[in-house]
């Protein structure tokens, strides 16, 4: 299948005027302010059907899912023909949206043993619009999605309410990176090159004690330094406490932080 070079976006939220859609559209702005030819694509338009498991599995060779899906033929075919994709998904319960899930689930039924985007350059966004948990697990589901499908991807991006402008700002440069990169598939030169790719990647690897404190410091850098330093201060004792041993402390002391931080936020929003 050849490229035709269009970045696409897809926006993974049913809220088509969203926080999703901001990130996605914003993303797809630096595309084309880099000389890419875009195209922002709303899931809820093209809502894939769950997979059923056709038995024999003859998907795989056919390329074409074995029931009638016009949503999966379309967004498939949208990847399958792109320069790069940017995978958007608004965070419901620490995991990706249902839309983004069954899409996923039917790509790697379909396509993920005959591997037709091998080098595809991608990146995914989450956005953990509520309390912000989350903003790294649903992240996880889109870079095994990358990473199964042989793509190329680009760091990911944890977005939050408390670090929604600064998410905008890395969004599009995530997008004019992309752009470049757009220009041709680089494929890995094997297994053991793609997974050390992949574990390189900021955020996926954090465990739920550091995707806590991630969001805590996002709370503390969302605030004028007046009201942030205390809290940072805090963080800072949060560490010292970990690096002594006192998981569970410092762990306590970071969600302290973090309903401090969340509570000024809301009160200058
Ligand atoms: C079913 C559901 C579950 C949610 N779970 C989370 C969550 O785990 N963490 C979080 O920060 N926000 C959560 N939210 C809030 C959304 O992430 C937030 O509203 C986000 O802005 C949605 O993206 P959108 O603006 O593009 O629709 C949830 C929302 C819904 C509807």
């Amino acid at each position: 299948m050849v490229a035709n070079g269009n970045v696409i976006g897809l926006v993974g939220s049913p809220n088509r005027e969203g926080r999703t859609n901001q990130l996605v559209g914003t993303a797809l702005a630096g595309a084309s302010q880099a000389g890419a030819p875009i195209e922002l694509i709303q899931m809820s338009d093209h809502v894939v059907a769950a997979c059923k498991d056709c038995l024999p599995w003859v998907c795989k060779e056919n390329r074409k899912c074995t029931y009638e899906d016009e949503a999966f033929e379309f967004l498939s075919q949208k990847i399958l023909n792109c320069g790069a994709l940017i995978l958007g998904t608004p965070v419901y319960w620490w995991d990706t949206s249902g839309l983004v899930k069954y899409l996923i689930l039917k790509m790697f039924r379909v396509y993920a043993r005959s591997a037709p985007l091998q080098g595809l350059p991608a990146f995914g966004i989450a956005i953990a619009g509520g309390t912000g948990n989350g903003l790294v697990s649903g992240l996880r589901p889109l870079y095994h999605f990358f990473q199964t499908m042989q793509m190329r991807a680009l760091e990911p991006l944890p977005a939050t309410r408390f670090n929604f402008d600064a998410a905008l700002k890395r969004a599009n440069e995530l997008g004019a990176k992309i752009a470049e990169m757009a220009q041709r598939r680089d494929p890995f030169k094997g297994l053991e090159d793609r997974l050390l790719w992949y574990d390189a990647l900021s955020y996926l690897n954090l465990s739920r004690a550091d995707e806590r404190r991630l969001l805590a410091d996002l709370t503390v850098q969302g605030l004028p330094p007046h009201e942030g330093a205390p809290l940072a201060l805090r963080l800072a004792r949060a560490d010292q406490l970990a690096a002594a041993g006192k998981r569970l402390d410092a762990l306590v002391e970071i969600t302290g932080v973090y309903d401090a931080g969340a509570k000024a936020f809301e009160g200058k929003s």
